[in-house]
């Protein structure tokens, strides 16, 4: 496969970019024909952000799956698609080549068809890192229905409250899931998610650990029978096949479930045909992937991350993308370099998060292991200090490997602002140039665009985007209007990110962090708002208040100041009482690191929680804490000030 797209120079960068913001009809709808549609499209794009409309490839007729799929078959049957790397590294690996996915995704589709699932029903996918979460994810584009991936780290509260926005009527599981030295209880976590459900008709059951499970006549079913029925009811001649639904390009294909700074996560809508041309775009232009490359995201397919760059992006490229089922530290911090070495590695796509992690370890873990396969090493979550990038090219690229720091949310559906390979220039930290089609601009708090250069010489400002790149969300699920207010209405006609940033001399840009209360833990997405409505569901909770603060090794750490009025146990065990609820109630991601208990909290005389005090206080900044003169109660601060932990 050549790509037609690939950017192969500095100079072609620029010259595309240019055509892409002068004509991005004609731009994309050159890229689009580099994939196959039965039936083109009547219209490239039409769109405004005021309702948002936004309609890339509208009356194109497609299956996702032929593209990633079936087209290869012809000549890459035998090539591995996706390597699976299991949790034991004594466990035998799987390789998966498109022929065998085929097969899989082919037999997983009939499944869905004997067990009710029809186009357009919502299919929750809850389980860990297994080739049977792909052969699930594509079983559903094949026939048209819209997956939600919901990762395993999640509670059953949170499941079932995914499970309720969606209108979920079926889900796919594993009895449980391996996870370094942990085996998650899967299964039993989603039979707790649906007490009191009333949509969900089936659940399939993939046995992975073999942990006791309880199966409900009627409603459970495992996936190995069903596969082996489904194997009988389409094989013809020893071939085995399943037609794909032909779909619009506008169609939903997935939908991912992520924080905002309300209390309650949105369901981000992808849909087909942009989705498709976007992540195949960025995967072999960013990585500057080669036929026969192998990739390895690191990524959980729980996030967007592992949508996009483990599965659709590479296999719509016909690459060979590895798939991790552990942890980087199990059974030692040498796992991710053992595997790089084991499949001579070339593309290795990782976050900050693990990369500081594993610096923490020294260089022991690298000793005699053989990296030299790679060539490409790409960065993706959260903010990459600089430490952490000299560490990462240092001693993983040696020094050889350019390093692509890609910027991207999951409402993006894939990277927005990134240096390329070896193309365009890297400058450490900083995510540089916007992808072609992508257009920043730096506002102030009014929406004004950004002229005034700081003492750096630098611009700085909320990080918009003016016009649609075909991978952006189309809406979030049932609920129009908050897709709308979350995104397109802060600033009139422009996509707000929710991130702040600056700009270069260059041209290049530098995110530095969110700009309304979300946090990003270990590259995580969570609301302040969420975690405080956690807390206060403890029966001895009053009130609180969370903020980030800087953290070694996550970025971020949780920190949550509380009100407390019950009698019960010593503040540790409080403290433990607090992270037990707000891990049942959205998942131990969402823990705090730091509780502190106060007997007030800093607010304005209209009752709102100045949390530029409390963000200064946890961070450490004691000495400058600002203004306090619009506080109700100055003498709150103090108390907290000096109750820091
Ligand atoms: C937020 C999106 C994109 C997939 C993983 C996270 C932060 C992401 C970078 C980067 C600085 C980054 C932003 C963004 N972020 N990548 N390279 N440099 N910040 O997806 O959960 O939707 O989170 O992650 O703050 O808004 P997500």
């Amino acid at each position: 496969m050549s790509y037609s797209y690939k950017i192969k120079s500095l100079e072609q960068y620029h010259q595309d970019y240019k055509k892409s913001v002068d004509d991005p009809e004609g731009f994309w709808g050159n890229v689009a024909d580099n994939f196959y549609w039965r039936k083109k499209w009547d219209r490239v794009l039409d769109w405004n952000f005021t309702e948002p409309k936004i309609e890339w490839f509208k009356g194109g007729k497609l299956n996702i799956t032929e593209n990633c799929i079936d087209r290869h078959l012809a000549t890459m049957a035998d090539k591995p698609a996706i390597i699976w790397e299991p949790n034991n590294p004594e466990e035998r690996t799987r390789v998966v080549t498109y022929a065998r996915l085929h097969k899989r995704v082919c037999q997983f589709a009939q499944v869905l068809i004997n067990n009710g699932v029809k186009k357009g029903d919502r299919v929750c996918i809850y389980m860990g890192m297994v080739p049977e979460l792909a052969y699930a994810v594509l079983g559903c584009a094949r026939i048209g229905a819209i997956h939600s991936v919901i990762f395993g780290g999640f509670s059953a509260q949170s499941i079932a409250d995914r499970l309720f926005d969606a209108q979920a009527t079926f889900i796919v599981t594993c009895d449980g899931a391996y996870r370094g030295a942990k085996d998650i209880p899967l299964k039993s976590i989603i039979d707790d998610a649906l007490i009191g459900n009333k949509t969900v008709k089936k659940v399939i059951v993939y046995t992975r650990t073999r942990v006791p499970v309880s199966m409900i006549k009627g409603r459970d079913v495992w996936w190995e029978d069903e596969m082996d029925f489904a194997e009988t009811q389409i094989e013809k001649n020893g071939v085995i096949s399943f037609p794909a639904e032909e779909m619009d390009a506008e169609d939903p294909l997935f939908i991912l479930y992520t924080s905002g700074s309300t209390g309650k996560p949105k369901g981000v809508v992808h849909s087909i045909g942009g989705y498709m041309v976007w992540t195949g775009y960025t995967f072999v232009n960013v990585f500057q992937y080669n036929q026969g490359d192998v990739h390895f995201c690191t990524a959980d397919i729980g996030w967007i991350t592992g949508h996009s760059y483990i599965l659709y992006g590479p296999l719509s490229a016909g690459g060979t993308s590895v798939m991790f089922e552990g942890i980087p530290t199990w059974p030692d911090a040498g796992r991710f370099w053992d595997i790089v070495e084991k499949y001579k590695v070339n593309i290795l796509y990782t976050a900050p998060t693990a990369i500081r992690s594993l610096m923490s370890f020294g260089l022991e873990p690298l000793k005699d292991k053989d990296l030299s396969s790679l060539k490409v090493l790409g960065t993706v979550g959260e903010p990459i200090n600089e430490e952490a990038w000299h560490w990462y090219d240092e001693n993983i690229g040696k020094k050889k490997c350019p390093i692509v720091d890609t910027w991207w949310q999951t409402e993006t559906g894939g990277t927005l602002i990134s240096n390329m390979a070896g193309i365009t220039p890297a400058k450490a930290s900083w995510a540089t140039l916007p992808m072609p089609g992508v257009q920043p601009i730096m506002v102030d708090e009014n929406g004004h665009e950004v002229t005034e250069k700081d003492e750096h010489g630098y611009l700085k400002g909320n990080l918009c985007i003016k016009a649609p790149w075909p991978g952006i969300l189309r809406t979030t699920y049932g609920d129009h209007e908050r897709c709308r207010l979350n995104y397109f209405a802060t600033y009139p006609n422009l996509y707000f990110t929710g991130d702040g940033a600056l700009k270069d001399e260059n041209g290049f840009y530098r995110i530095t962090g969110r700009v309304d209360d979300v946090l990003n833990i270990s590259g995580h997405r969570i609301g302040t708002a969420e975690v405080e409505n956690a807390i206060n569901m403890h029966s001895g909770v009053v009130e609180s208040a969370v903020v980030g603060y800087p953290h070694d090794i996550k970025g971020q750490g949780i920190y949550a100041f509380v009100i407390y009025n019950g009698h019960h146990g010593d503040e540790n065990q409080r403290r433990q009482d607090i992270c037990l609820t707000v891990s049942k109630i959205i998942g131990s991601i969402a823990k705090p690191d730091k509780i502190q208990f106060v007997t007030g909290l800093p607010k304005t005389r209209s009752g709102k929680i100045m949390r530029r005090i409390l963000r200064k206080i946890a961070e450490g900044e004691i000495a400058n804490l600002g203004d306090t003169s619009a506080l109700l109660d100055p003498g709150v601060v103090v108390e907290i000030r000096d109750g820091k932990i």
